[in-house]
């Protein structure tokens, strides 16, 4: 195990030791452990399962039910497609439908190269652009489907 793996998992064996007898302890230490370590890896959840004493189908059940948990590293760019209302009758199931085509990937999942993760987001609260994207902290409004292309260029050089 790494030095950075070791210290991750003594902060988690620490999150764990504070709220083990609390109720409902599970939900806030995947939480923290997703903090820690980014995402929750299988050795992780496993490490859980151990220390509480429950199967790793419960964290696993938790954690693909709950859509703040990621089960795979996040990419550097997080794509968020706002599937709000006023998005939605604009058009940006289009707009996601032509992501997962360039982007080769379905809606919550993070490309092979580790460079987007695309999700499905509700209202990013700037409904007066809809449909519209977010790329991390950039604002993409108006958008139509062949837009598309040309947005994921930029972000791949
Ligand atoms: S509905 Fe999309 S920004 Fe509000």
């Amino acid at each position: 195990m790494s030095l950075e793996n070791k210290e991750k998992f003594e902060a988690l064996q620490q999150v764990i030791d504070e709220l083990r007898n609390e109720p409902g302890a599970l939900m806030p230490i995947m939480q923290k452990a997703q903090d820690i370590f980014g995402y929750l890896p299988e050795e992780v959840q496993n490490y859980i399962a151990k220390e509480l004493d429950i199967p790793v189908s419960d964290i696993y059940g938790v954690a693909t039910f709950y859509a703040q948990f990621n089960l795979e590293p996040k990419g550097k760019y997080i794509i968020s497609v706002c599937m709000g209302t006023a998005c939605y009758v604009k058009g940006s199931q289009q707009v996601l439908d032509k992501l997962e085509e360039v982007l080769e990937i379905p809606a919550g999942r993070t490309t092979k190269d580790g460079l987007f993760t695309l999700n499905a987001t509700r209202c990013l609260g700037a409904c007066g652009l809809a449909p519209v994207i977010m790329v991390n902290d950039d604002v993409y409004g108006r958008l139509t489907p062949d837009q598309i292309p040309g947005i994921i260029a930029k972000y791949r050089q």
